[in-house]
């Protein structure tokens, strides 16, 4: 992963070569504390922003022009747009994220008149399933409203990351993303009810030990499809129990009334998806329960049952996110471990004692190279806030 260390704002002077000094702003990436897959099925999420994420520098323009240079990709130099030609193009690459945020804020009502040159620059490894594509959407959100005076309530903007994402990109992901980037708060998860939006802030105290993000290295290529796959046979789920039951989501039901009205389900790969949203939204209330009672190893079980509900019943994890999690759980110190995000790649998180993290990495990662073939790699998660305006230089 790169540091922040370089000096952004002469990046930017030499990038667009200027001598004046544009505005910084930063959002973050997310972990997952526990509901996975649950957002789209009208459940509970936990997530949590960390201190990895987008900086996005920019100075509005005497014309319409866009401009666009990412640090990540200096392959595809400056792209280069136009407030009239914000349609999606292919051939824009990464700058999609940005221009659909464009796009649906002006179709919002918001009055963007003047072009603007952007730099951006991530330190989440990308496709890691750290949401570096929510991060870019939300970095370009707080920068727009900052840049233009938009005065964009929250939710709204969290609301057009989401509809960038599914409709403009399509990937038919939930809200849990942008909301926790957008939401973000220092020291705390989310506790988010996707049916509602009702949310509450929780403080993350775990007493000697630290949340440690293992990344697989697998980059997550047919996660979109199958994610797609996932949604929609929740969707069959969920509509051959509204035959009977009502119900607007697969949310709404305990695991108990689940387990009554299973039947109803046909296809035995469709009951086995439900159950997962189902038993995982339980669990997450539960975790915040536990987490708030101080009982952190109640807590990092629920973790376990999450990953393994996910490895079996939902089937998105794979060789590289079991054998994190498989032999994360038989090291000392740690609570609990699962794969966070999408799945099918990407990272696991671990709550490890402090003094035990050196042994952590290392047995995990000699365990995870014999069996995978290549490394992982470790950090150690920051909560951080939300996505917002840095006022000082970086
Ligand atoms: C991705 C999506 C989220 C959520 C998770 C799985 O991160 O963007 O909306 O569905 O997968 O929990």
């Amino acid at each position: 992963m790169i540091t922040t260390t370089v000096n952004l704002t002469s990046e930017f002077q030499s990038i667009f070569n200027t001598s004046q000094t544009p505005r910084t702003f930063f959002a973050p990436g997310r972990i997952n504390l526990i509901g996975e897959h649950t957002d789209y099925n009208g459940g509970h999420v936990f997530p949590a922003s960390i201190s990895f994420g987008t900086y996005a520098l920019s100075i509005k323009r005497n014309d319409q022009k866009l401009r666009f240079y990412s640090m990540n990709f200096p392959e595809t130099g400056i792209i280069e747009s136009d407030l009239s030609e914000l349609a999606y193009d292919e051939k824009d690459n990464w700058a999609n994220y940005p221009k659909g945020m464009l796009l649906y804020l002006k179709e919002a009502g918001h009055e963007i008149n003047q072009g603007a040159d952007i730099l951006y620059y991530g330190n989440i490894p990308n496709g890691a399933g750290l949401s570096s594509s929510a991060s870019i959407e939300l970095a370009t959100g707080v920068l727009l409203d900052g840049l233009f005076n938009l005065n964009i309530e929250r939710l709204a903007m969290i609301q057009l990351g989401k509809k960038v994402e599914n409709q403009y990109i399509g990937v038919n992901s939930g809200i849990m993303d942008q909301f926790a980037i957008g939401m973000g708060k220092r020291d705390h998860a989310i506790l988010l009810d996707c049916e509602t939006l009702n949310y509450q802030y929780a403080p993350i105290v775990l007493n000697g030990h630290a949340i440690i993000i293992i990344n697989t290295n697998k980059q997550r290529t047919l996660a979109g499809s199958k994610y797609n796959e996932r949604r929609a046979q929740c969707e069959q789920a969920l509509s051959e129990l509204q035959q009977e039951l009502s119900i607007n989501s697969l949310g709404d039901l305990s695991p108990e009334e689940f387990e009554t009205n299973k039947h109803l389900i046909r296809d035995e790969t469709n009951r086995k998806r439900a159950k997962h949203a189902v038993y995982e939204n339980a669990r997450t209330l539960l975790a915040l329960e536990k987490l708030q009672q101080g009982d952190l190893n109640a807590f990092g079980q629920l973790m376990n049952e999450s990953h393994k509900s996910l490895r079996d019943d939902y089937e998105v994890t794979g060789l590289e996110l079991n054998t994190i999690a498989e032999t994360a759980w038989e090291q000392e110190g740690v609570l609990g471990a699962r794969m966070t995000g999408a799945g099918f790649g990407g990272c696991a998180i671990a709550v490890v004692e402090k003094n035990k993290i050196d042994d952590f990495k290392k047995n995990v990662n000699s365990i995870y190279r014999e069996k995978v073939g290549y490394e992982a790699t470790f950090y150690i998660a920051t909560i951080g806030d939300g996505a917002k305006e840095l006022t000082e230089e970086c």
